[in-house]
């Protein structure tokens, strides 16, 4: 969602915050802004509408340094140029950029109305800077730490002082701010894809922490003023990781990367010795693992269907109860936590406020929950503290493609190790394993065959609705198929149960009505082929995704996936539907990589 971008240095801050602006894009956003200082002044603008708008407004003189910027994606007050970030004090000399949602802001606004302040914006961010303003402190990192105590809400923020540039100050709670360290130069961002280009030794601030952050280093404290202790890591991945290189589309690169993400999920996890599997990360002893009666999964969009295909498996595998749950239904429903249920929170981003949210509601009720998240050190990694990592490597696209896959492997991970501490055999474990380690190579295989389901698409591309049916596992399949259609082609795609069909949308089947037919190999491989027949006997277009072989019903299209152990038949499957949207989506001419309305990572509720 909103991104943070600060340069202080010797450069020209301009050019670094632009650039660092495009990076940050993919996370989705409605406007844009930019605020530097020169010889004691603040210049600023800002627009509603896309980087490159804001690109077009910048005086072609725009020097200046330190400075800040930021992508807005609006809550409060709509997308508009005077809603849009920097937000500035009266005097124009202090500019504040924001990330979060500031809860006291109407009661902060009516004390700084009644004082004589006159707002230029609806947004919660804009008390920020009247506030930082209003602050007899001298220094700007003590006058923000006093603006801040009294704020209640959350923020990722960065602060310029025209008057005072030797410095920016940063400061988070709940909304991620990262501080790059350069040659007598520095950067703060809110995501690390903003300045990759420019280092790779990050120090990633904590809940409650204020950076004062100069040229030639930074000091962070508490909101009180005491000093905290921070050590640099080094970012693992280069800045390649966050370009399109040969594609047209983040999202098809990303679905190309899917064979060495996955690679990177399994290595070092595979336990071929005891035909069992080994997470580190989730620091839970065999006799631990044992007192599990339970598996819930939690995630949002994308995340929680890999975690229904995770269920699916934990349950097969492991046979305990497990079940999946979009974590913004869970976490206000006061829901039950019990001492023997293991509790998982989905994320790729790390970030997801909902899911955030429904950790620490277990958390509060005396719950364990572990993290399976892709990117390390995220909110919510940090907060479950243990877990597995997906190690799929940044994925830019805002539609999830190869995190999805990584997810649903890391999960696979779990239930083959919670099952060899019950009743999975060595047999069944080796037997797992080798399905595993194959699966790289059959993604591969399968994308290889992209022009096969590029002209699948044109079956799709001409309609108004879609659905996608399958049953048990293969129904989280035709979920995520029906969600990714949907995101980047706007096309209408639905998807049931293929049970529930004569329940309803059987009323809505016809010529101009495709569904897609998502057909594993396991014991409902008859009842699909039944399926089939209901469909086509309303003259409805079928496209099977399947297996190899004939299919003993006709169907107007079908695109197959090889055979992998039948448990991880759902990963495959999914594999052919990512293209299809693509495709779709393409053949449409949509925004594939930043699809209307959408956000990367929903750091809002
Ligand atoms: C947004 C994205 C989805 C993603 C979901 C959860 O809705 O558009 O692609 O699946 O958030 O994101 P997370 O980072 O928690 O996996």
């Amino acid at each position: 969602m909103c991104g943070i971008v600060g340069y202080i240095g010797k450069r020209d801050a301009a050019p670094i915050l632009m650039e660092g602006l495009r990076r940050l894009e993919y996370r989705g956003y409605d406007s844009a802004g930019i605020a530097v200082a020169h010889m004691g002044e603040l210049r600023l603008a800002k627009c509603k509408g896309r980087v490159r708008e804001l690109e077009k407004r910048l005086p072609s003189r725009f020097k200046g340094a330190p400075g800040i910027a930021h992508t807005r994606w609006a809550t409060h007050g709509e997308p508009s140029d005077k809603n849009a970030h920097p937000h500035c004090d009266a005097t124009n000399r202090i500019a504040v950029i924001h990330n979060g949602i500031i809860e006291n802001a109407a009661a902060l606004r009516a004390r700084l109305e009644s004082a004589g302040v006159a707002f230029r914006s609806e947004t919660d961010s804009e008390v920020l800077a009247h506030l930082i303003a209003a602050m007899p402190e001298h220094s700007l990192d003590a006058a923000v730490r006093a603006a801040l105590r009294l704020v209640t809400g959350t923020y990722g923020l960065a602060v310029l002082d025209a008057a005072r540039p030797e410095a920016i100050v940063a400061a988070r709670n709940g909304s991620p701010v990262v501080l790059g360290i350069g040659e007598r130069e520095m950067f703060v961002a809110s995501d690390p894809a903003a300045l990759v280009r420019h280092t790779r030794s990050v120090v990633y601030l904590d809940d409650g922490e204020v950076a004062l952050v100069r040229a030639d280093g930074f000091e962070t404290a508490t909101l009180d003023g005491g000093p905290t202790a921070k050590t640099p890591s080094t970012i693992n991945f280069t800045s390649e990781a966050f370009d399109k290189g040969e594609y047209a589309h983040f999202m098809r690169k990303e679905i190309a990367e899917q064979p060495e993400a996955v690679g990177r999920t399994l290595s070092g996890r595979l336990e071929p010795r005891f035909q069992t599997t080994h997470l580190g990360g989730i620091e839970l002893a065999a006799h631990e693992l044992l007192d599990i009666r339970r598996v819930k999964i939690l995630g949002c969009g994308s995340a929680y269907i890999a975690g229904c295909i995770g269920a699916h498996l934990i349950e097969q595998l492991a046979r305990l109860p497990a079940h999946a749950e979009p974590a913004s239904e869970f976490r206000y429903r006061n829901p039950v936590i019990e001492r023997d249920t293991l509790y998982l929170a989905v994320s790729q981003s790390g970030e997801t406020f909902d899911t955030l949210a429904a950790v620490q509601e277990v958390k509060r009720k005396g719950g364990r929950v572990l993290g399976i998240v892709n990117v390390v050190g995220s909110t919510i990694a940090r907060e479950c503290g243990r877990g597995i990592y997906l190690h799929a490597g940044p994925e830019i696209a805002v539609v999830s493609t190869k995190t999805f896959t990584c997810t649903a492997v890391a999960l696979a991970l779990l239930a083959i190790q919670l099952g060899r501490i019950r009743d999975l055999s060595t047999a069944d474990g080796g037997r797992l394993l080798a399905g595993l380690a194959a699966l790289p190579e059959q993604i591969d295989g399968i994308v290889a065959r992209e022009p096969e389901i590029a002209r699948l698409a044109e079956q799709l591309v001409a309609c108004e609705h879609a659905y996608f049916v399958g049953r048990s596992a293969g129904y989280a399949v035709a979920m995520e198929g029906a969600l990714k259609l949907k995101e980047v082609s706007y096309l209408h795609a639905e998807a049931y149960s293929a049970a529930e069909l004569k329940h309803g949308p059987l009323a809505l089947i016809s010529p101009e009505t495709p569904t897609v037919v998502v057909i594993p190999r396991d014991d409902l491989y008859q009842k699909n082929i039944s399926t089939i027949a209901e469909i086509r006997a309303r003259r409805g277009p079928v496209v099977a995704v399947t297996h190899a072989g004939e299919m003993p019903a006709p169907v107007d299209a079908m695109f197959d996936v090889p055979a992998s152990e039948p448990e991880f038949d759902p990963i495959l499957l999914n594999i052919p539907l990512q293209l299809l949207a693509y495709h779709v989506a393409l053949k449409k001419g949509c925004d594939i990589d930043k699809p209307r309305n959408l956000a990367k990572s929903v750091t809002v509720e």
